[in-house]
C-alpha cells in the first residue's frame, strides 16, 4: 500500500540495540535531524540479550594487534585485515565513551573493569556487566541517552522497503506502523541517509538464542533495493545454549562463554572432557570448533545434548558471575550448583550480512548497515565471542561521523513514486514455521549437498506457490508484521541456502560434511549476492 503519512528527517535509524541506538546519539550529537524506528520496543532487540560481554584490549599486558590475532585466527581466513584494525584499534575508547554515555560494566576489587574470557581469546578482554547482563546494561544506558537527549523514536515500526530517488540514491523507508496515534498504518521517513540496524536472522531457524523479532528484515530489504549482500553462509551456532528438549522452538536461554571462561568444563554422557586434546584451547577454542566438538561426540554417544559442569564454582560465585543464567536454569528445573546443565548448539549469529566499506556504507548511495546487519568483513567465516557489542559501538560511530561529513542534500530527497502493486508476493504467516523446519534440517549446523538441496526445494516449492497467487489474484496475504517477517525470513533463507550450495568446503561455521576439508585454493574468497530489484 502506499504511505498515508510521513515524516522527514536526515537520518533514519532502523533498530534499537547497540548499533542503531549509538549510530542515532551520535548523528543527533552532530546536529543532525535523526529518527529512529524499530520493529517493537526501543529495547526488544538482541542487544538486550547479550551475557558474556564487549571485547576490547583493556587489561594490562593486551594489546589490539593480539585482539586483532585472535580474531583472524577465529575468522577462518576470511577476515577483512583492514576492517579488524579499525575495529581493535577504535574499541578501546568506544567502550571509554559508551561508560562515558552511561553504561556500567563490573569492577574488580582494585577498582578497575573486571575482564573475562571467552572462546578464541588468549587473554582476559572481556567486559561485562550485572555479571551475565552485559546487553541488557549497555541497552538500558543508550535507552536512557536517547530519550534524555530527546531524539525522536517511532516503535512498533516495522521497516518494509528502502525508497529510492530518481538518482538510485536513498531517499528513506517506508513502515508498517501499529498502535502509535498519528504514525499509525503504513508510512515513510524521508530521508538522505538510511542506516540499517536490524540484527541479525536466527529465527530462520527453529532453535535459536535470537528473540522473535531477529527475522532478517533488513537483509531481506537491502536484497529488495539490489544492494550487495556476503556471507551469509556463515550462521555461527553457539555451543552452549541450554537443552530443552529435540522439539524445542523459537528463542532458547543461552549460557555464556564466560562460564567456560571461568573454567567450566565441557563433559560427555560418562562426564568426560572430550575437548581437551581437540585443540590447545579446550573448552576454550573458537566457537566453531567447540560446537563441532560436541555435535560429534553428540553423534557418537547417540546423545541429545552434552553437558556443561560448573559446579566447582559454589553458589556464592554462580549468584554474584551468572545470575542470569543461574535464573533461567532453575527456571527450567536444574540446578548448576549441584548438577551438569544440558546443553547443545542453537543458531546464534549471522557472521554475514549486508556488505559494507569501511564506513558501513552499502553498495546503495546513501544506504548504510551497522551491527548483525551488516558484513563489514570482521568476522570472516567465524566471530570471535563478543566482538558484536564492539563491532555495533565501532561502526555506528564511523556511519555517524560519516554522514555527518558528507554534504546531505538540503531539500527533503523526493522518493519515485510508490507502485501499489507488489513485486514480491507476501508469505501466510504460518510459512515462519515450514521455513524454520526446512532449515533446521537442511542448513544447519552440519551440512552436506544433500540436505542443502533438499532445503532449496522447500523454500522453492513456498515461494512458487505464493507467487503463483500473486500472479493470478495481484494480491496474496493480508500485509502485516507477521506476513511481513516470514516473508523475509523466505528471502534471506533462499540466498542463505545458495550460499551454502556454492560454498563446496568446511570453513568456520559452514560444516559440510561431505566436504570436510578448507579449501584455500578454491574458497578463500566471499560469496557476495545482488538480486534484481523487481523480482526479489
Ligand atoms: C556469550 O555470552 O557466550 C555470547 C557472546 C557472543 O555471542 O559474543
Amino acid at each position: 500500500p502506499a504511505p498515508g503519512w510521513s515524516i522527514a528527517a536526515d537520518v533514519v535509524v532502523v533498530g534499537s540495540g547497540v548499533a542503531g541506538l549509538t549510530a542515532a546519539l551520535r548523528c543527533e550529537a552532530a546536529g543532525l535531524a535523526t529518527v529512529v524506528v524499530t520493529k517493537a520496543r526501543l529495547d526488544d532487540g538482541s542487544t538486550r540479550w547479550a551475557q558474556g560481554g564487549i571485547a576490547a584490549a583493556l587489561g594490562e599486558g593486551d594489546t589490539p594487534e593480539q585482539h586483532r590475532d585472535d580474531t583472524l585466527v577465529a575468522g577462518a581466513g576470511l577476515c577483512d585485515e583492514e576492517a579488524v584494525r579499525l575495529l581493535v584499534t577504535e574499541g578501546p575508547d568506544a567502550v571509554r565513551r559508551l561508560i562515558a554515555t552511561g553504561a556500567r560494566f563490573d569492577e574488580s576489587a582494585e577498582g578497575g573493569l573486571e575482564l573475562t574470557r571467552e572462546g578464541g581469546h588468549h587473554r582476559r578482554r572481556i567486559a561485562h556487566a550485572g555479571g551475565d547482563a552485559t546487553g541488557a546494561e549497555i541497552s538500558r544506558a543508550l535507552v536512557e541517552a536517547v530519550r534524555a537527549r530527546g531524539v525522536r523514536t517511532v516503535e512498533n515500526a516495522l521497516v518494509l522497503d528502502l525508497l529510492t530517488d530518481a538518482d538510485g540514491r536513498t531517499a528513506g523507508v517506508t513502515l508498517h506502523v501499529m498502535g502509535e496515534g498519528q504514525h499509525d498504518g503504513v508510512g515513510a521517513v524521508h530521508a538522505p541517509a538510511v542506516v540499517l540496524a536490524t540484527g541479525g536472522m536466527g529465527q530462520v531457524f527453529s532453535a535459536t538464542t535470537n528473540p522473535a523479532v531477529s527475522t532478517g528484515d533488513g537483509v531481506a530489504l537491502a536484497l529488495r533495493a539490489g544492494a550487495e549482500v556476503s556471507d551469509l553462509e556463515f550462521v555461527q551456532f553457539h555451543p552452549t545454549v541450554l537443552f530443552l528438549g529435540p522439539e524445542a522452538e523459537g528463542q532458547q536461554p543461552l549460557v555464556s562463554e564466560a562460564v567456560r571462561g571461568e573454567g567450566a568444563h565441557l563433559v560427555d554422557a560418562d562426564g568426560v572432557r572430550f575437548m581437551v586434546g581437540q585443540h590447545e584451547l579446550a573448552e576454550l577454542a573458537p566457537r566453531d570448533i567447540v560446537a563441532k566438538g560436541i555435535m560429534r561426540r553428540m553423534r557418537e554417544q547417540d546423545a541429545e545434548h552434552m553437558y556443561l559442569d560448573a559446579r566447582h564454582f559454589g553458589a556464592e560465585m554462580w549468584e554474584r558471575r551468572f545470575p542470569t543464567i543461574l535464573a533461567a536454569c532453575r527456571a527450567h528445573g536444574i540446578d548448576p550448583v549441584t548438577e551438569p546443565v544440558p546443553v547443545a548448539p542453537a543458531a546464534h549469529y549471522a557472521s554475514g550480512g549486508v556488505r559494507t566499506d569501511s564506513h558501513g556504507r552499502t553498495t546503495v548511495p546513501g544506504l548504510y548497515a551497522c551491527g548483525e546487519v551488516a558484513c563489514t568483513g570482521v568476522h570472516g567465516a567465524n566471530r570471535l565471542a563478543s566482538n558484536s557489542l564492539l563491532e555495533g559501538l565501532v561502526y555506528a560511530e564511523r556511519i555517524a561521523a560519516d554522514i555527518a561529513r558528507g554534504d546531505l542534500p538540503a531539500r527533503v530527497p523526493q522518493p519515485l513514486p510508490h507502485s501499489d502493486r507488489p513485486t514480491h508476493p507476501l508469505l501466510p504467516p504460518e510459512a515462519r514455521f515450514t521455513i524454520q523446519r526446512i532449515m533446521t534440517r537442511g542448513a544447519g549446523v552440519l551440512r552436506s549437498a544433500a540436505s542443502l538441496s533438499r532445503a532449496a526445494d522447500g523454500l522453492h516449492r513456498l515461494h512458487a506457490d505464493a507467487r503463483e497467487a500473486l500472479d493470478e489474484n495481484g494480491k496474496t496475504a493480508e500485509p502485516g508484521v507477521d506476513t511481513w517477517e516470514a516473508t523475509n525470513l523466505l528471502c534471506v533463507a533462499r540466498v542463505l541456502v545458495a550460499a551454502a550450495r556454492r560454498r563446496e568446503e568446511t570453513r568456520g561455521c559452514h560444516w559440510r560434511e561431505d566436504r570436510p576439508e578448507r579449501d584455500d585454493t578454491a574458497w578463500r574468497r566471499h560469496i557476495v549476492v545482488r538480486l534484481n530489484p523487481d523480482r526479489s
